[in-house]
């Protein structure tokens, strides 16, 4: 089986994982970049000894050179540039979150489908070594039958600005942004069950706290203080056709003490924590057990999550392999992510039901 030529769309900040982890991959050859700024794509080019550079993302996937692309553009181009690329015959990595909407998820469905091509969603949490431990943990029973989750990712001063602010570009603030990682990595532990019906808020309430001083932050590479469209904190409560549920908060920022990431899940047998320390809670002979896995990093390993699921994404298109993160459950996460933001805007519990996907598919 050849190498694959890789064509990376979007040159920013995110695309600095993709590259470094192909260029560690042997079975990958970075083969061209392309970004609306062309600096950016050609600096990324000349950093990876990419051949070829783009601006438009439509020429880069009409190059039959090309054989797998990583998408690693604003939100709003997810689903467009995924079916295009689909349709051109290339196999997809998309980054977080799939797109914006259920609508677009379905479409970039549709396309899978249609073409018979490969597409793996960015969802990094599931590709990190302590993630994938704690799976194995739970497929193996010690946890029993999960019926409690918890997810949180709270930034006390922490809206990067720029496209991320933008509501048209991003679709959404912390919820779609950071809170999608840790929906993702509990639904994806507690066996991807049907969500049922959802209850969500968010507030428009600090705004982006430009005003703050001696704190830094990351801030976007096109960061402006003056636009933000986007919500400052969302929370929800969403239940699942088996009873379980799943307890979800998030922030840009929050009169919060400090910054939080949250990952527990609770079952009948046991428990486990994977942020902000990996942990395991047992009952053995009637004594509670904190149990501590001995591994090399206690909490998210991003750079090695990274390599983990370029390698992953390499090894599917070579192999045909369905992915651990398929479309699939890129439309179900958007379904659970949409209806957070429906429910707090319509101030109702949104009910899932077989009608549903209905009304909302093309
Ligand atoms: N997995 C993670 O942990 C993680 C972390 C950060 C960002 N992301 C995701 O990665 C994506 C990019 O985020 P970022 O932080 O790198 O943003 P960024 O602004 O640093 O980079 C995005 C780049 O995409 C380019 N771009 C936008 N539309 C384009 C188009 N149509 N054609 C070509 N180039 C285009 C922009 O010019 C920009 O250079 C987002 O979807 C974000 O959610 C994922």
């Amino acid at each position: 089986m050849g190498t694959l030529n890789i064509g990376v769309i979007g040159a920013g900040s995110i695309s600095e994982h993709h590259l470094q982890s192909y260029q560690k991959n042997t079975q990958a050859v970075i083969y061209a970049i392309c970004d609306l700024n062309e600096a950016r794509a050609q600096a990324k080019a000349a950093k990876y000894g990419a051949a070829k550079v783009y601006t438009d993302y439509h020429e880069l996937l009409a190059d039959p050179d090309v054989d797998a692309v990583s998408i690693c553009t604003w939100n709003n181009t997810h689903a467009e540039i995924s079916i295009a690329a689909l349709r051109a015959g290339k196999n997809v990595l998309v980054e977080k979150p799939l797109c914006r909407t259920v609508e677009e998820a379905l479409n970039v469905q549709q396309a899978v489908r249609e073409t018979g091509k490969l597409l793996q969603v960015g969802f990094v949490r599931r590709y990190d070594a302590n993630a994938q431990l704690i799976r194995q943990f739970i497929e193996n029973g010690e946890l029993g039958d999960i019926y409690f989750a918890k997810a949180s990712s709270i930034r006390r001063l922490g809206n990067p600005g720029g496209w991320f602010a933008d509501q048209d570009r991003s679709g959404g603030g912390p919820l779609i942004d950071i809170g999608v990682h840790v929906i993702d990595l509990c639904w994806y532990l507690m066996g991807r069950p049907k969500v049922a019906s959802i209850t969500g808020n968010t507030y428009r309430k600090l705004g982006n706290r430009s005003n703050v001083k001696n704190l830094s932050f990351y801030k976007a590479a096109d960061y402006d203080a003056s636009k933000n469209t986007v919500e400052d904190m969302a929370n929800a409560v969403i239940r699942f056709e088996n009873g379980a549920s799943l307890m979800v908060d998030v922030s840009f920022t929050l009169h919060a003490k400090q910054d939080e990431t949250v990952v527990k899940l609770f079952g009948d047998k046991g428990g486990v924590e994977l942020e902000p320390a990996v942990t395991i809670v047992a009952e053995k002979h009637n004594t509670i057990l904190n149990v501590v896995p001995q591994t090399d990093h206690k909490a998210l390993n991003v750079t090695a999550a990274f390599q983990n699921e370029i390698n992953h994404f390499v090894d599917c298109c070579q192999t045909g392999s369905m992915p651990i993160s398929p479309v699939e459950d890129g439309l179900e996460i958007m379904k659970i992510l949409c209806g957070i933001y429906e429910s707090a805007e319509k101030g109702i519990e949104i009910r899932f039901d077989g009608s549903r996907e209905e009304v909302v598919s093309p």
